[in-house]
């Protein structure tokens, strides 16, 4: 998909598709309230085309609603598809990010290969973010999983035009919207890698994805296998990818802004295990083959990365993944096994389907001694956190409110959902071990917030947040604005977290 920016009137615009946003003004509650829809557009021949759609009552402007009229009077383009945006007074970047992945996805079906997105006038949205929520929904639903089928339709859209209108300040418009599409090509670049399966991706394409990826956006990258984990003595991970024929990846990638040699170095950790049987420890065969979304962490923090090395911040960030297989084999680890991590620590495996902790412990410990002053993972680490919090938040933990209040902050401008939950000593009591210093699995209750304070044990006292988006990472059902599939998720908001410094 190409996008464009335009700054020229919509109704004279010769497009198959002309899609304007529309929301409900009514601000009063209750049983009387009917909902107001209104176009958010002072564009007069694009409110008269859809002044008799509007007054039927039968559109509502709900969020990502839609309705198409075929040859509107007056303009110049094939259809005009109306596209709700909600209650107007909630209305904000994220429902434009929703609304043009709506549009994108409402024209992709038809055959229909370009279109053009009008924005609101800035009175109701300021231009330059919604420019960019724009773009990136619009690349974000122009994304399907069926990579492998044979009938594979063309159906992307080719070009994907952005209208804004009368905007007082047209390079942060412009400076916004290519921003846009970095943000959304890195979110798909997350997501292509997420929707591969295990035999497509093991261990040693990840890194040799990640080492092309780094090649094109100018990041320095090295990707190490089984020789380095032995010699860095990363017993953890080495635990983890002991069982598997596939040899592990340790791939580490390094943003060095020119001119920037103080301040922080920021730490960027993912769990890339590129499939989870559980190991020794098996998983029931119902939806196991799901668990090829076990890297989804690490995938993420690549897709950080790339968007990091575009957009140029002026802090030094470095990141960490850990790939490799979880797998049952004859040199598998057991249960009862007891490992040694790379800082010293032992830790007694009671269950080897807790492995993305493993590896992890030792990327957070490499990430310390490579010399980040702050750290952020992101994991597909635990079932327990949809438990609690469902798939409409992922969970967030954080060993410092001052880093944690940063990630806050990221939120509101990536629109993404997360919800921290406590660390607490009683927790980490939980996982205690007899015979080591730490045990693998805290049990049943609380699960997302044990496997949390183990990995508390490995950042130590370095301020670090742990991202566990187990529940967030594939969406099982399309959406107007998005494909099932993979998500994409805590790529936009560690890549705003990392602005933030
Ligand atoms: N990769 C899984 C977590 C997971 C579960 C991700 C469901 C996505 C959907 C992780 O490695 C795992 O198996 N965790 C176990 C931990 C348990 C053994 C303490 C879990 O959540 O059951
Ligand atoms: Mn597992
Ligand atoms: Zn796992």
């Amino acid at each position: 998909m190409r996008a464009k920016l335009s700054f020229a009137p919509v109704a004279s615009s010769e497009t198959n598709l002309l899609a304007v946003l529309a929301a409900d003004t009514q601000a009063a509650k209750g049983p009387d309230a009917k909902p107001q829809p209104e176009l958010l557009t002072n564009d007069a021949l694009v409110q008269a085309a859809a002044a008799a759609v509007l007054a039927t009552g039968e559109f509502k402007a709900g969020a990502n609603e839609t309705v198409l009229l075929h040859a509107p009077a007056g303009l110049a383009a094939q259809r005009l598809l109306i596209v709700g945006l909600g209650k107007l007074a909630k209305a904000a970047t994220r429902e434009v990010r929703n609304a043009a992945g709506t549009a994108v996805r409402f024209a992709k079906p038809r055959g229909i290969r370009e279109l053009v997105l009008a924005l609101p006038s800035p009175d109701r949205l300021p231009a330059a973010a919604a420019s960019r929520a724009a773009v990136e929904g619009a690349l974000i639903g122009d994304l399907d999983p069926d990579t492998y089928r044979s009938d594979r339709k063309d159906q992307s859209i080719q070009s994907f035009t952005l209208a804004v209108p009368e905007a007082p300040d047209r390079a942060a418009v412009e400076a916004a919207f290519a921003e846009g599409g970095i943000v959304g090509e890195s979110q798909n670049f997350v997501r292509s890698l997420v929707n591969e399966p295990g035999n497509k991706l093991t261990p040693t394409v990840l890194g040799q994805r990640a080492a092309l990826m780094a090649q094109e956006v100018g990041l320095q990258c090295e990707v190490h296998s089984t020789e380095k984990l032995h010699e860095l003595k990363m017993g953890a991970f080495w635990s983890v990818a002991q069982g598997s024929a596939e040899p592990p990846a340790l791939i580490l990638l390094r943003y060095e802004p020119e001119g920037v040699t103080n301040g922080p170095v920021l730490g960027l950790v993912g769990k890339g295990i590129t499939f989870d049987t559980g190991g020794i420890s098996i998983k029931p065969a119902d939806n196991m083959e799901r668990m090829k979304y076990d890297m989804a962490g690490g995938a993420a923090m690549l897709g950080a990365m790339r968007a990091v090395a575009l957009l140029k911040p002026k802090v030094r960030v470095i990141a960490v993944i850990c790939a490799a297989e979880n797998m049952p084999s004859g040199t598998a680890q057991k249960p009862g096994d007891v490992q040694t991590a790379m800082s010293g620590k032992t830790i007694e495996i009671i269950n080897t389907d807790a492995e993305g902790r493993l590896v992890l412990a030792d990327g957070l410990a490499y990430a310390r001694r490579l010399g980040a002053t702050h750290l952020i993972d992101a994991a597909t680490l635990t079932g327990a956190v949809s438990v609690a919090l469902g798939k409409v938040n992922a969970g967030a933990f954080s060993n410092d409110d001052a880093t944690y209040a940063r990630f806050e902050t990221a939120l509101a401008v990536s629109g993404e959902k997360f919800w921290r939950l406590p660390l607490d000593e009683e927790y980490a009591e939980l996982i205690k071990s007899d015979i080591a210093d730490i045990k693998n699995t805290g049990g049943r209750y609380g699960g997302a917030i044990t496997a949390a304070e183990f990995l508390h044990f490995f950042a130590e006292d370095t301020p670090w947040i742990h991202l566990d988006i187990a529940g967030g990472a594939w969406i099982e059902e399309s959406r107007p604005y998005i494909s099932k599939g993979p998500s994409g998720i805590a790529m936009r908001s560690v890549l705003e977290w990392v602005r933030s410094y």
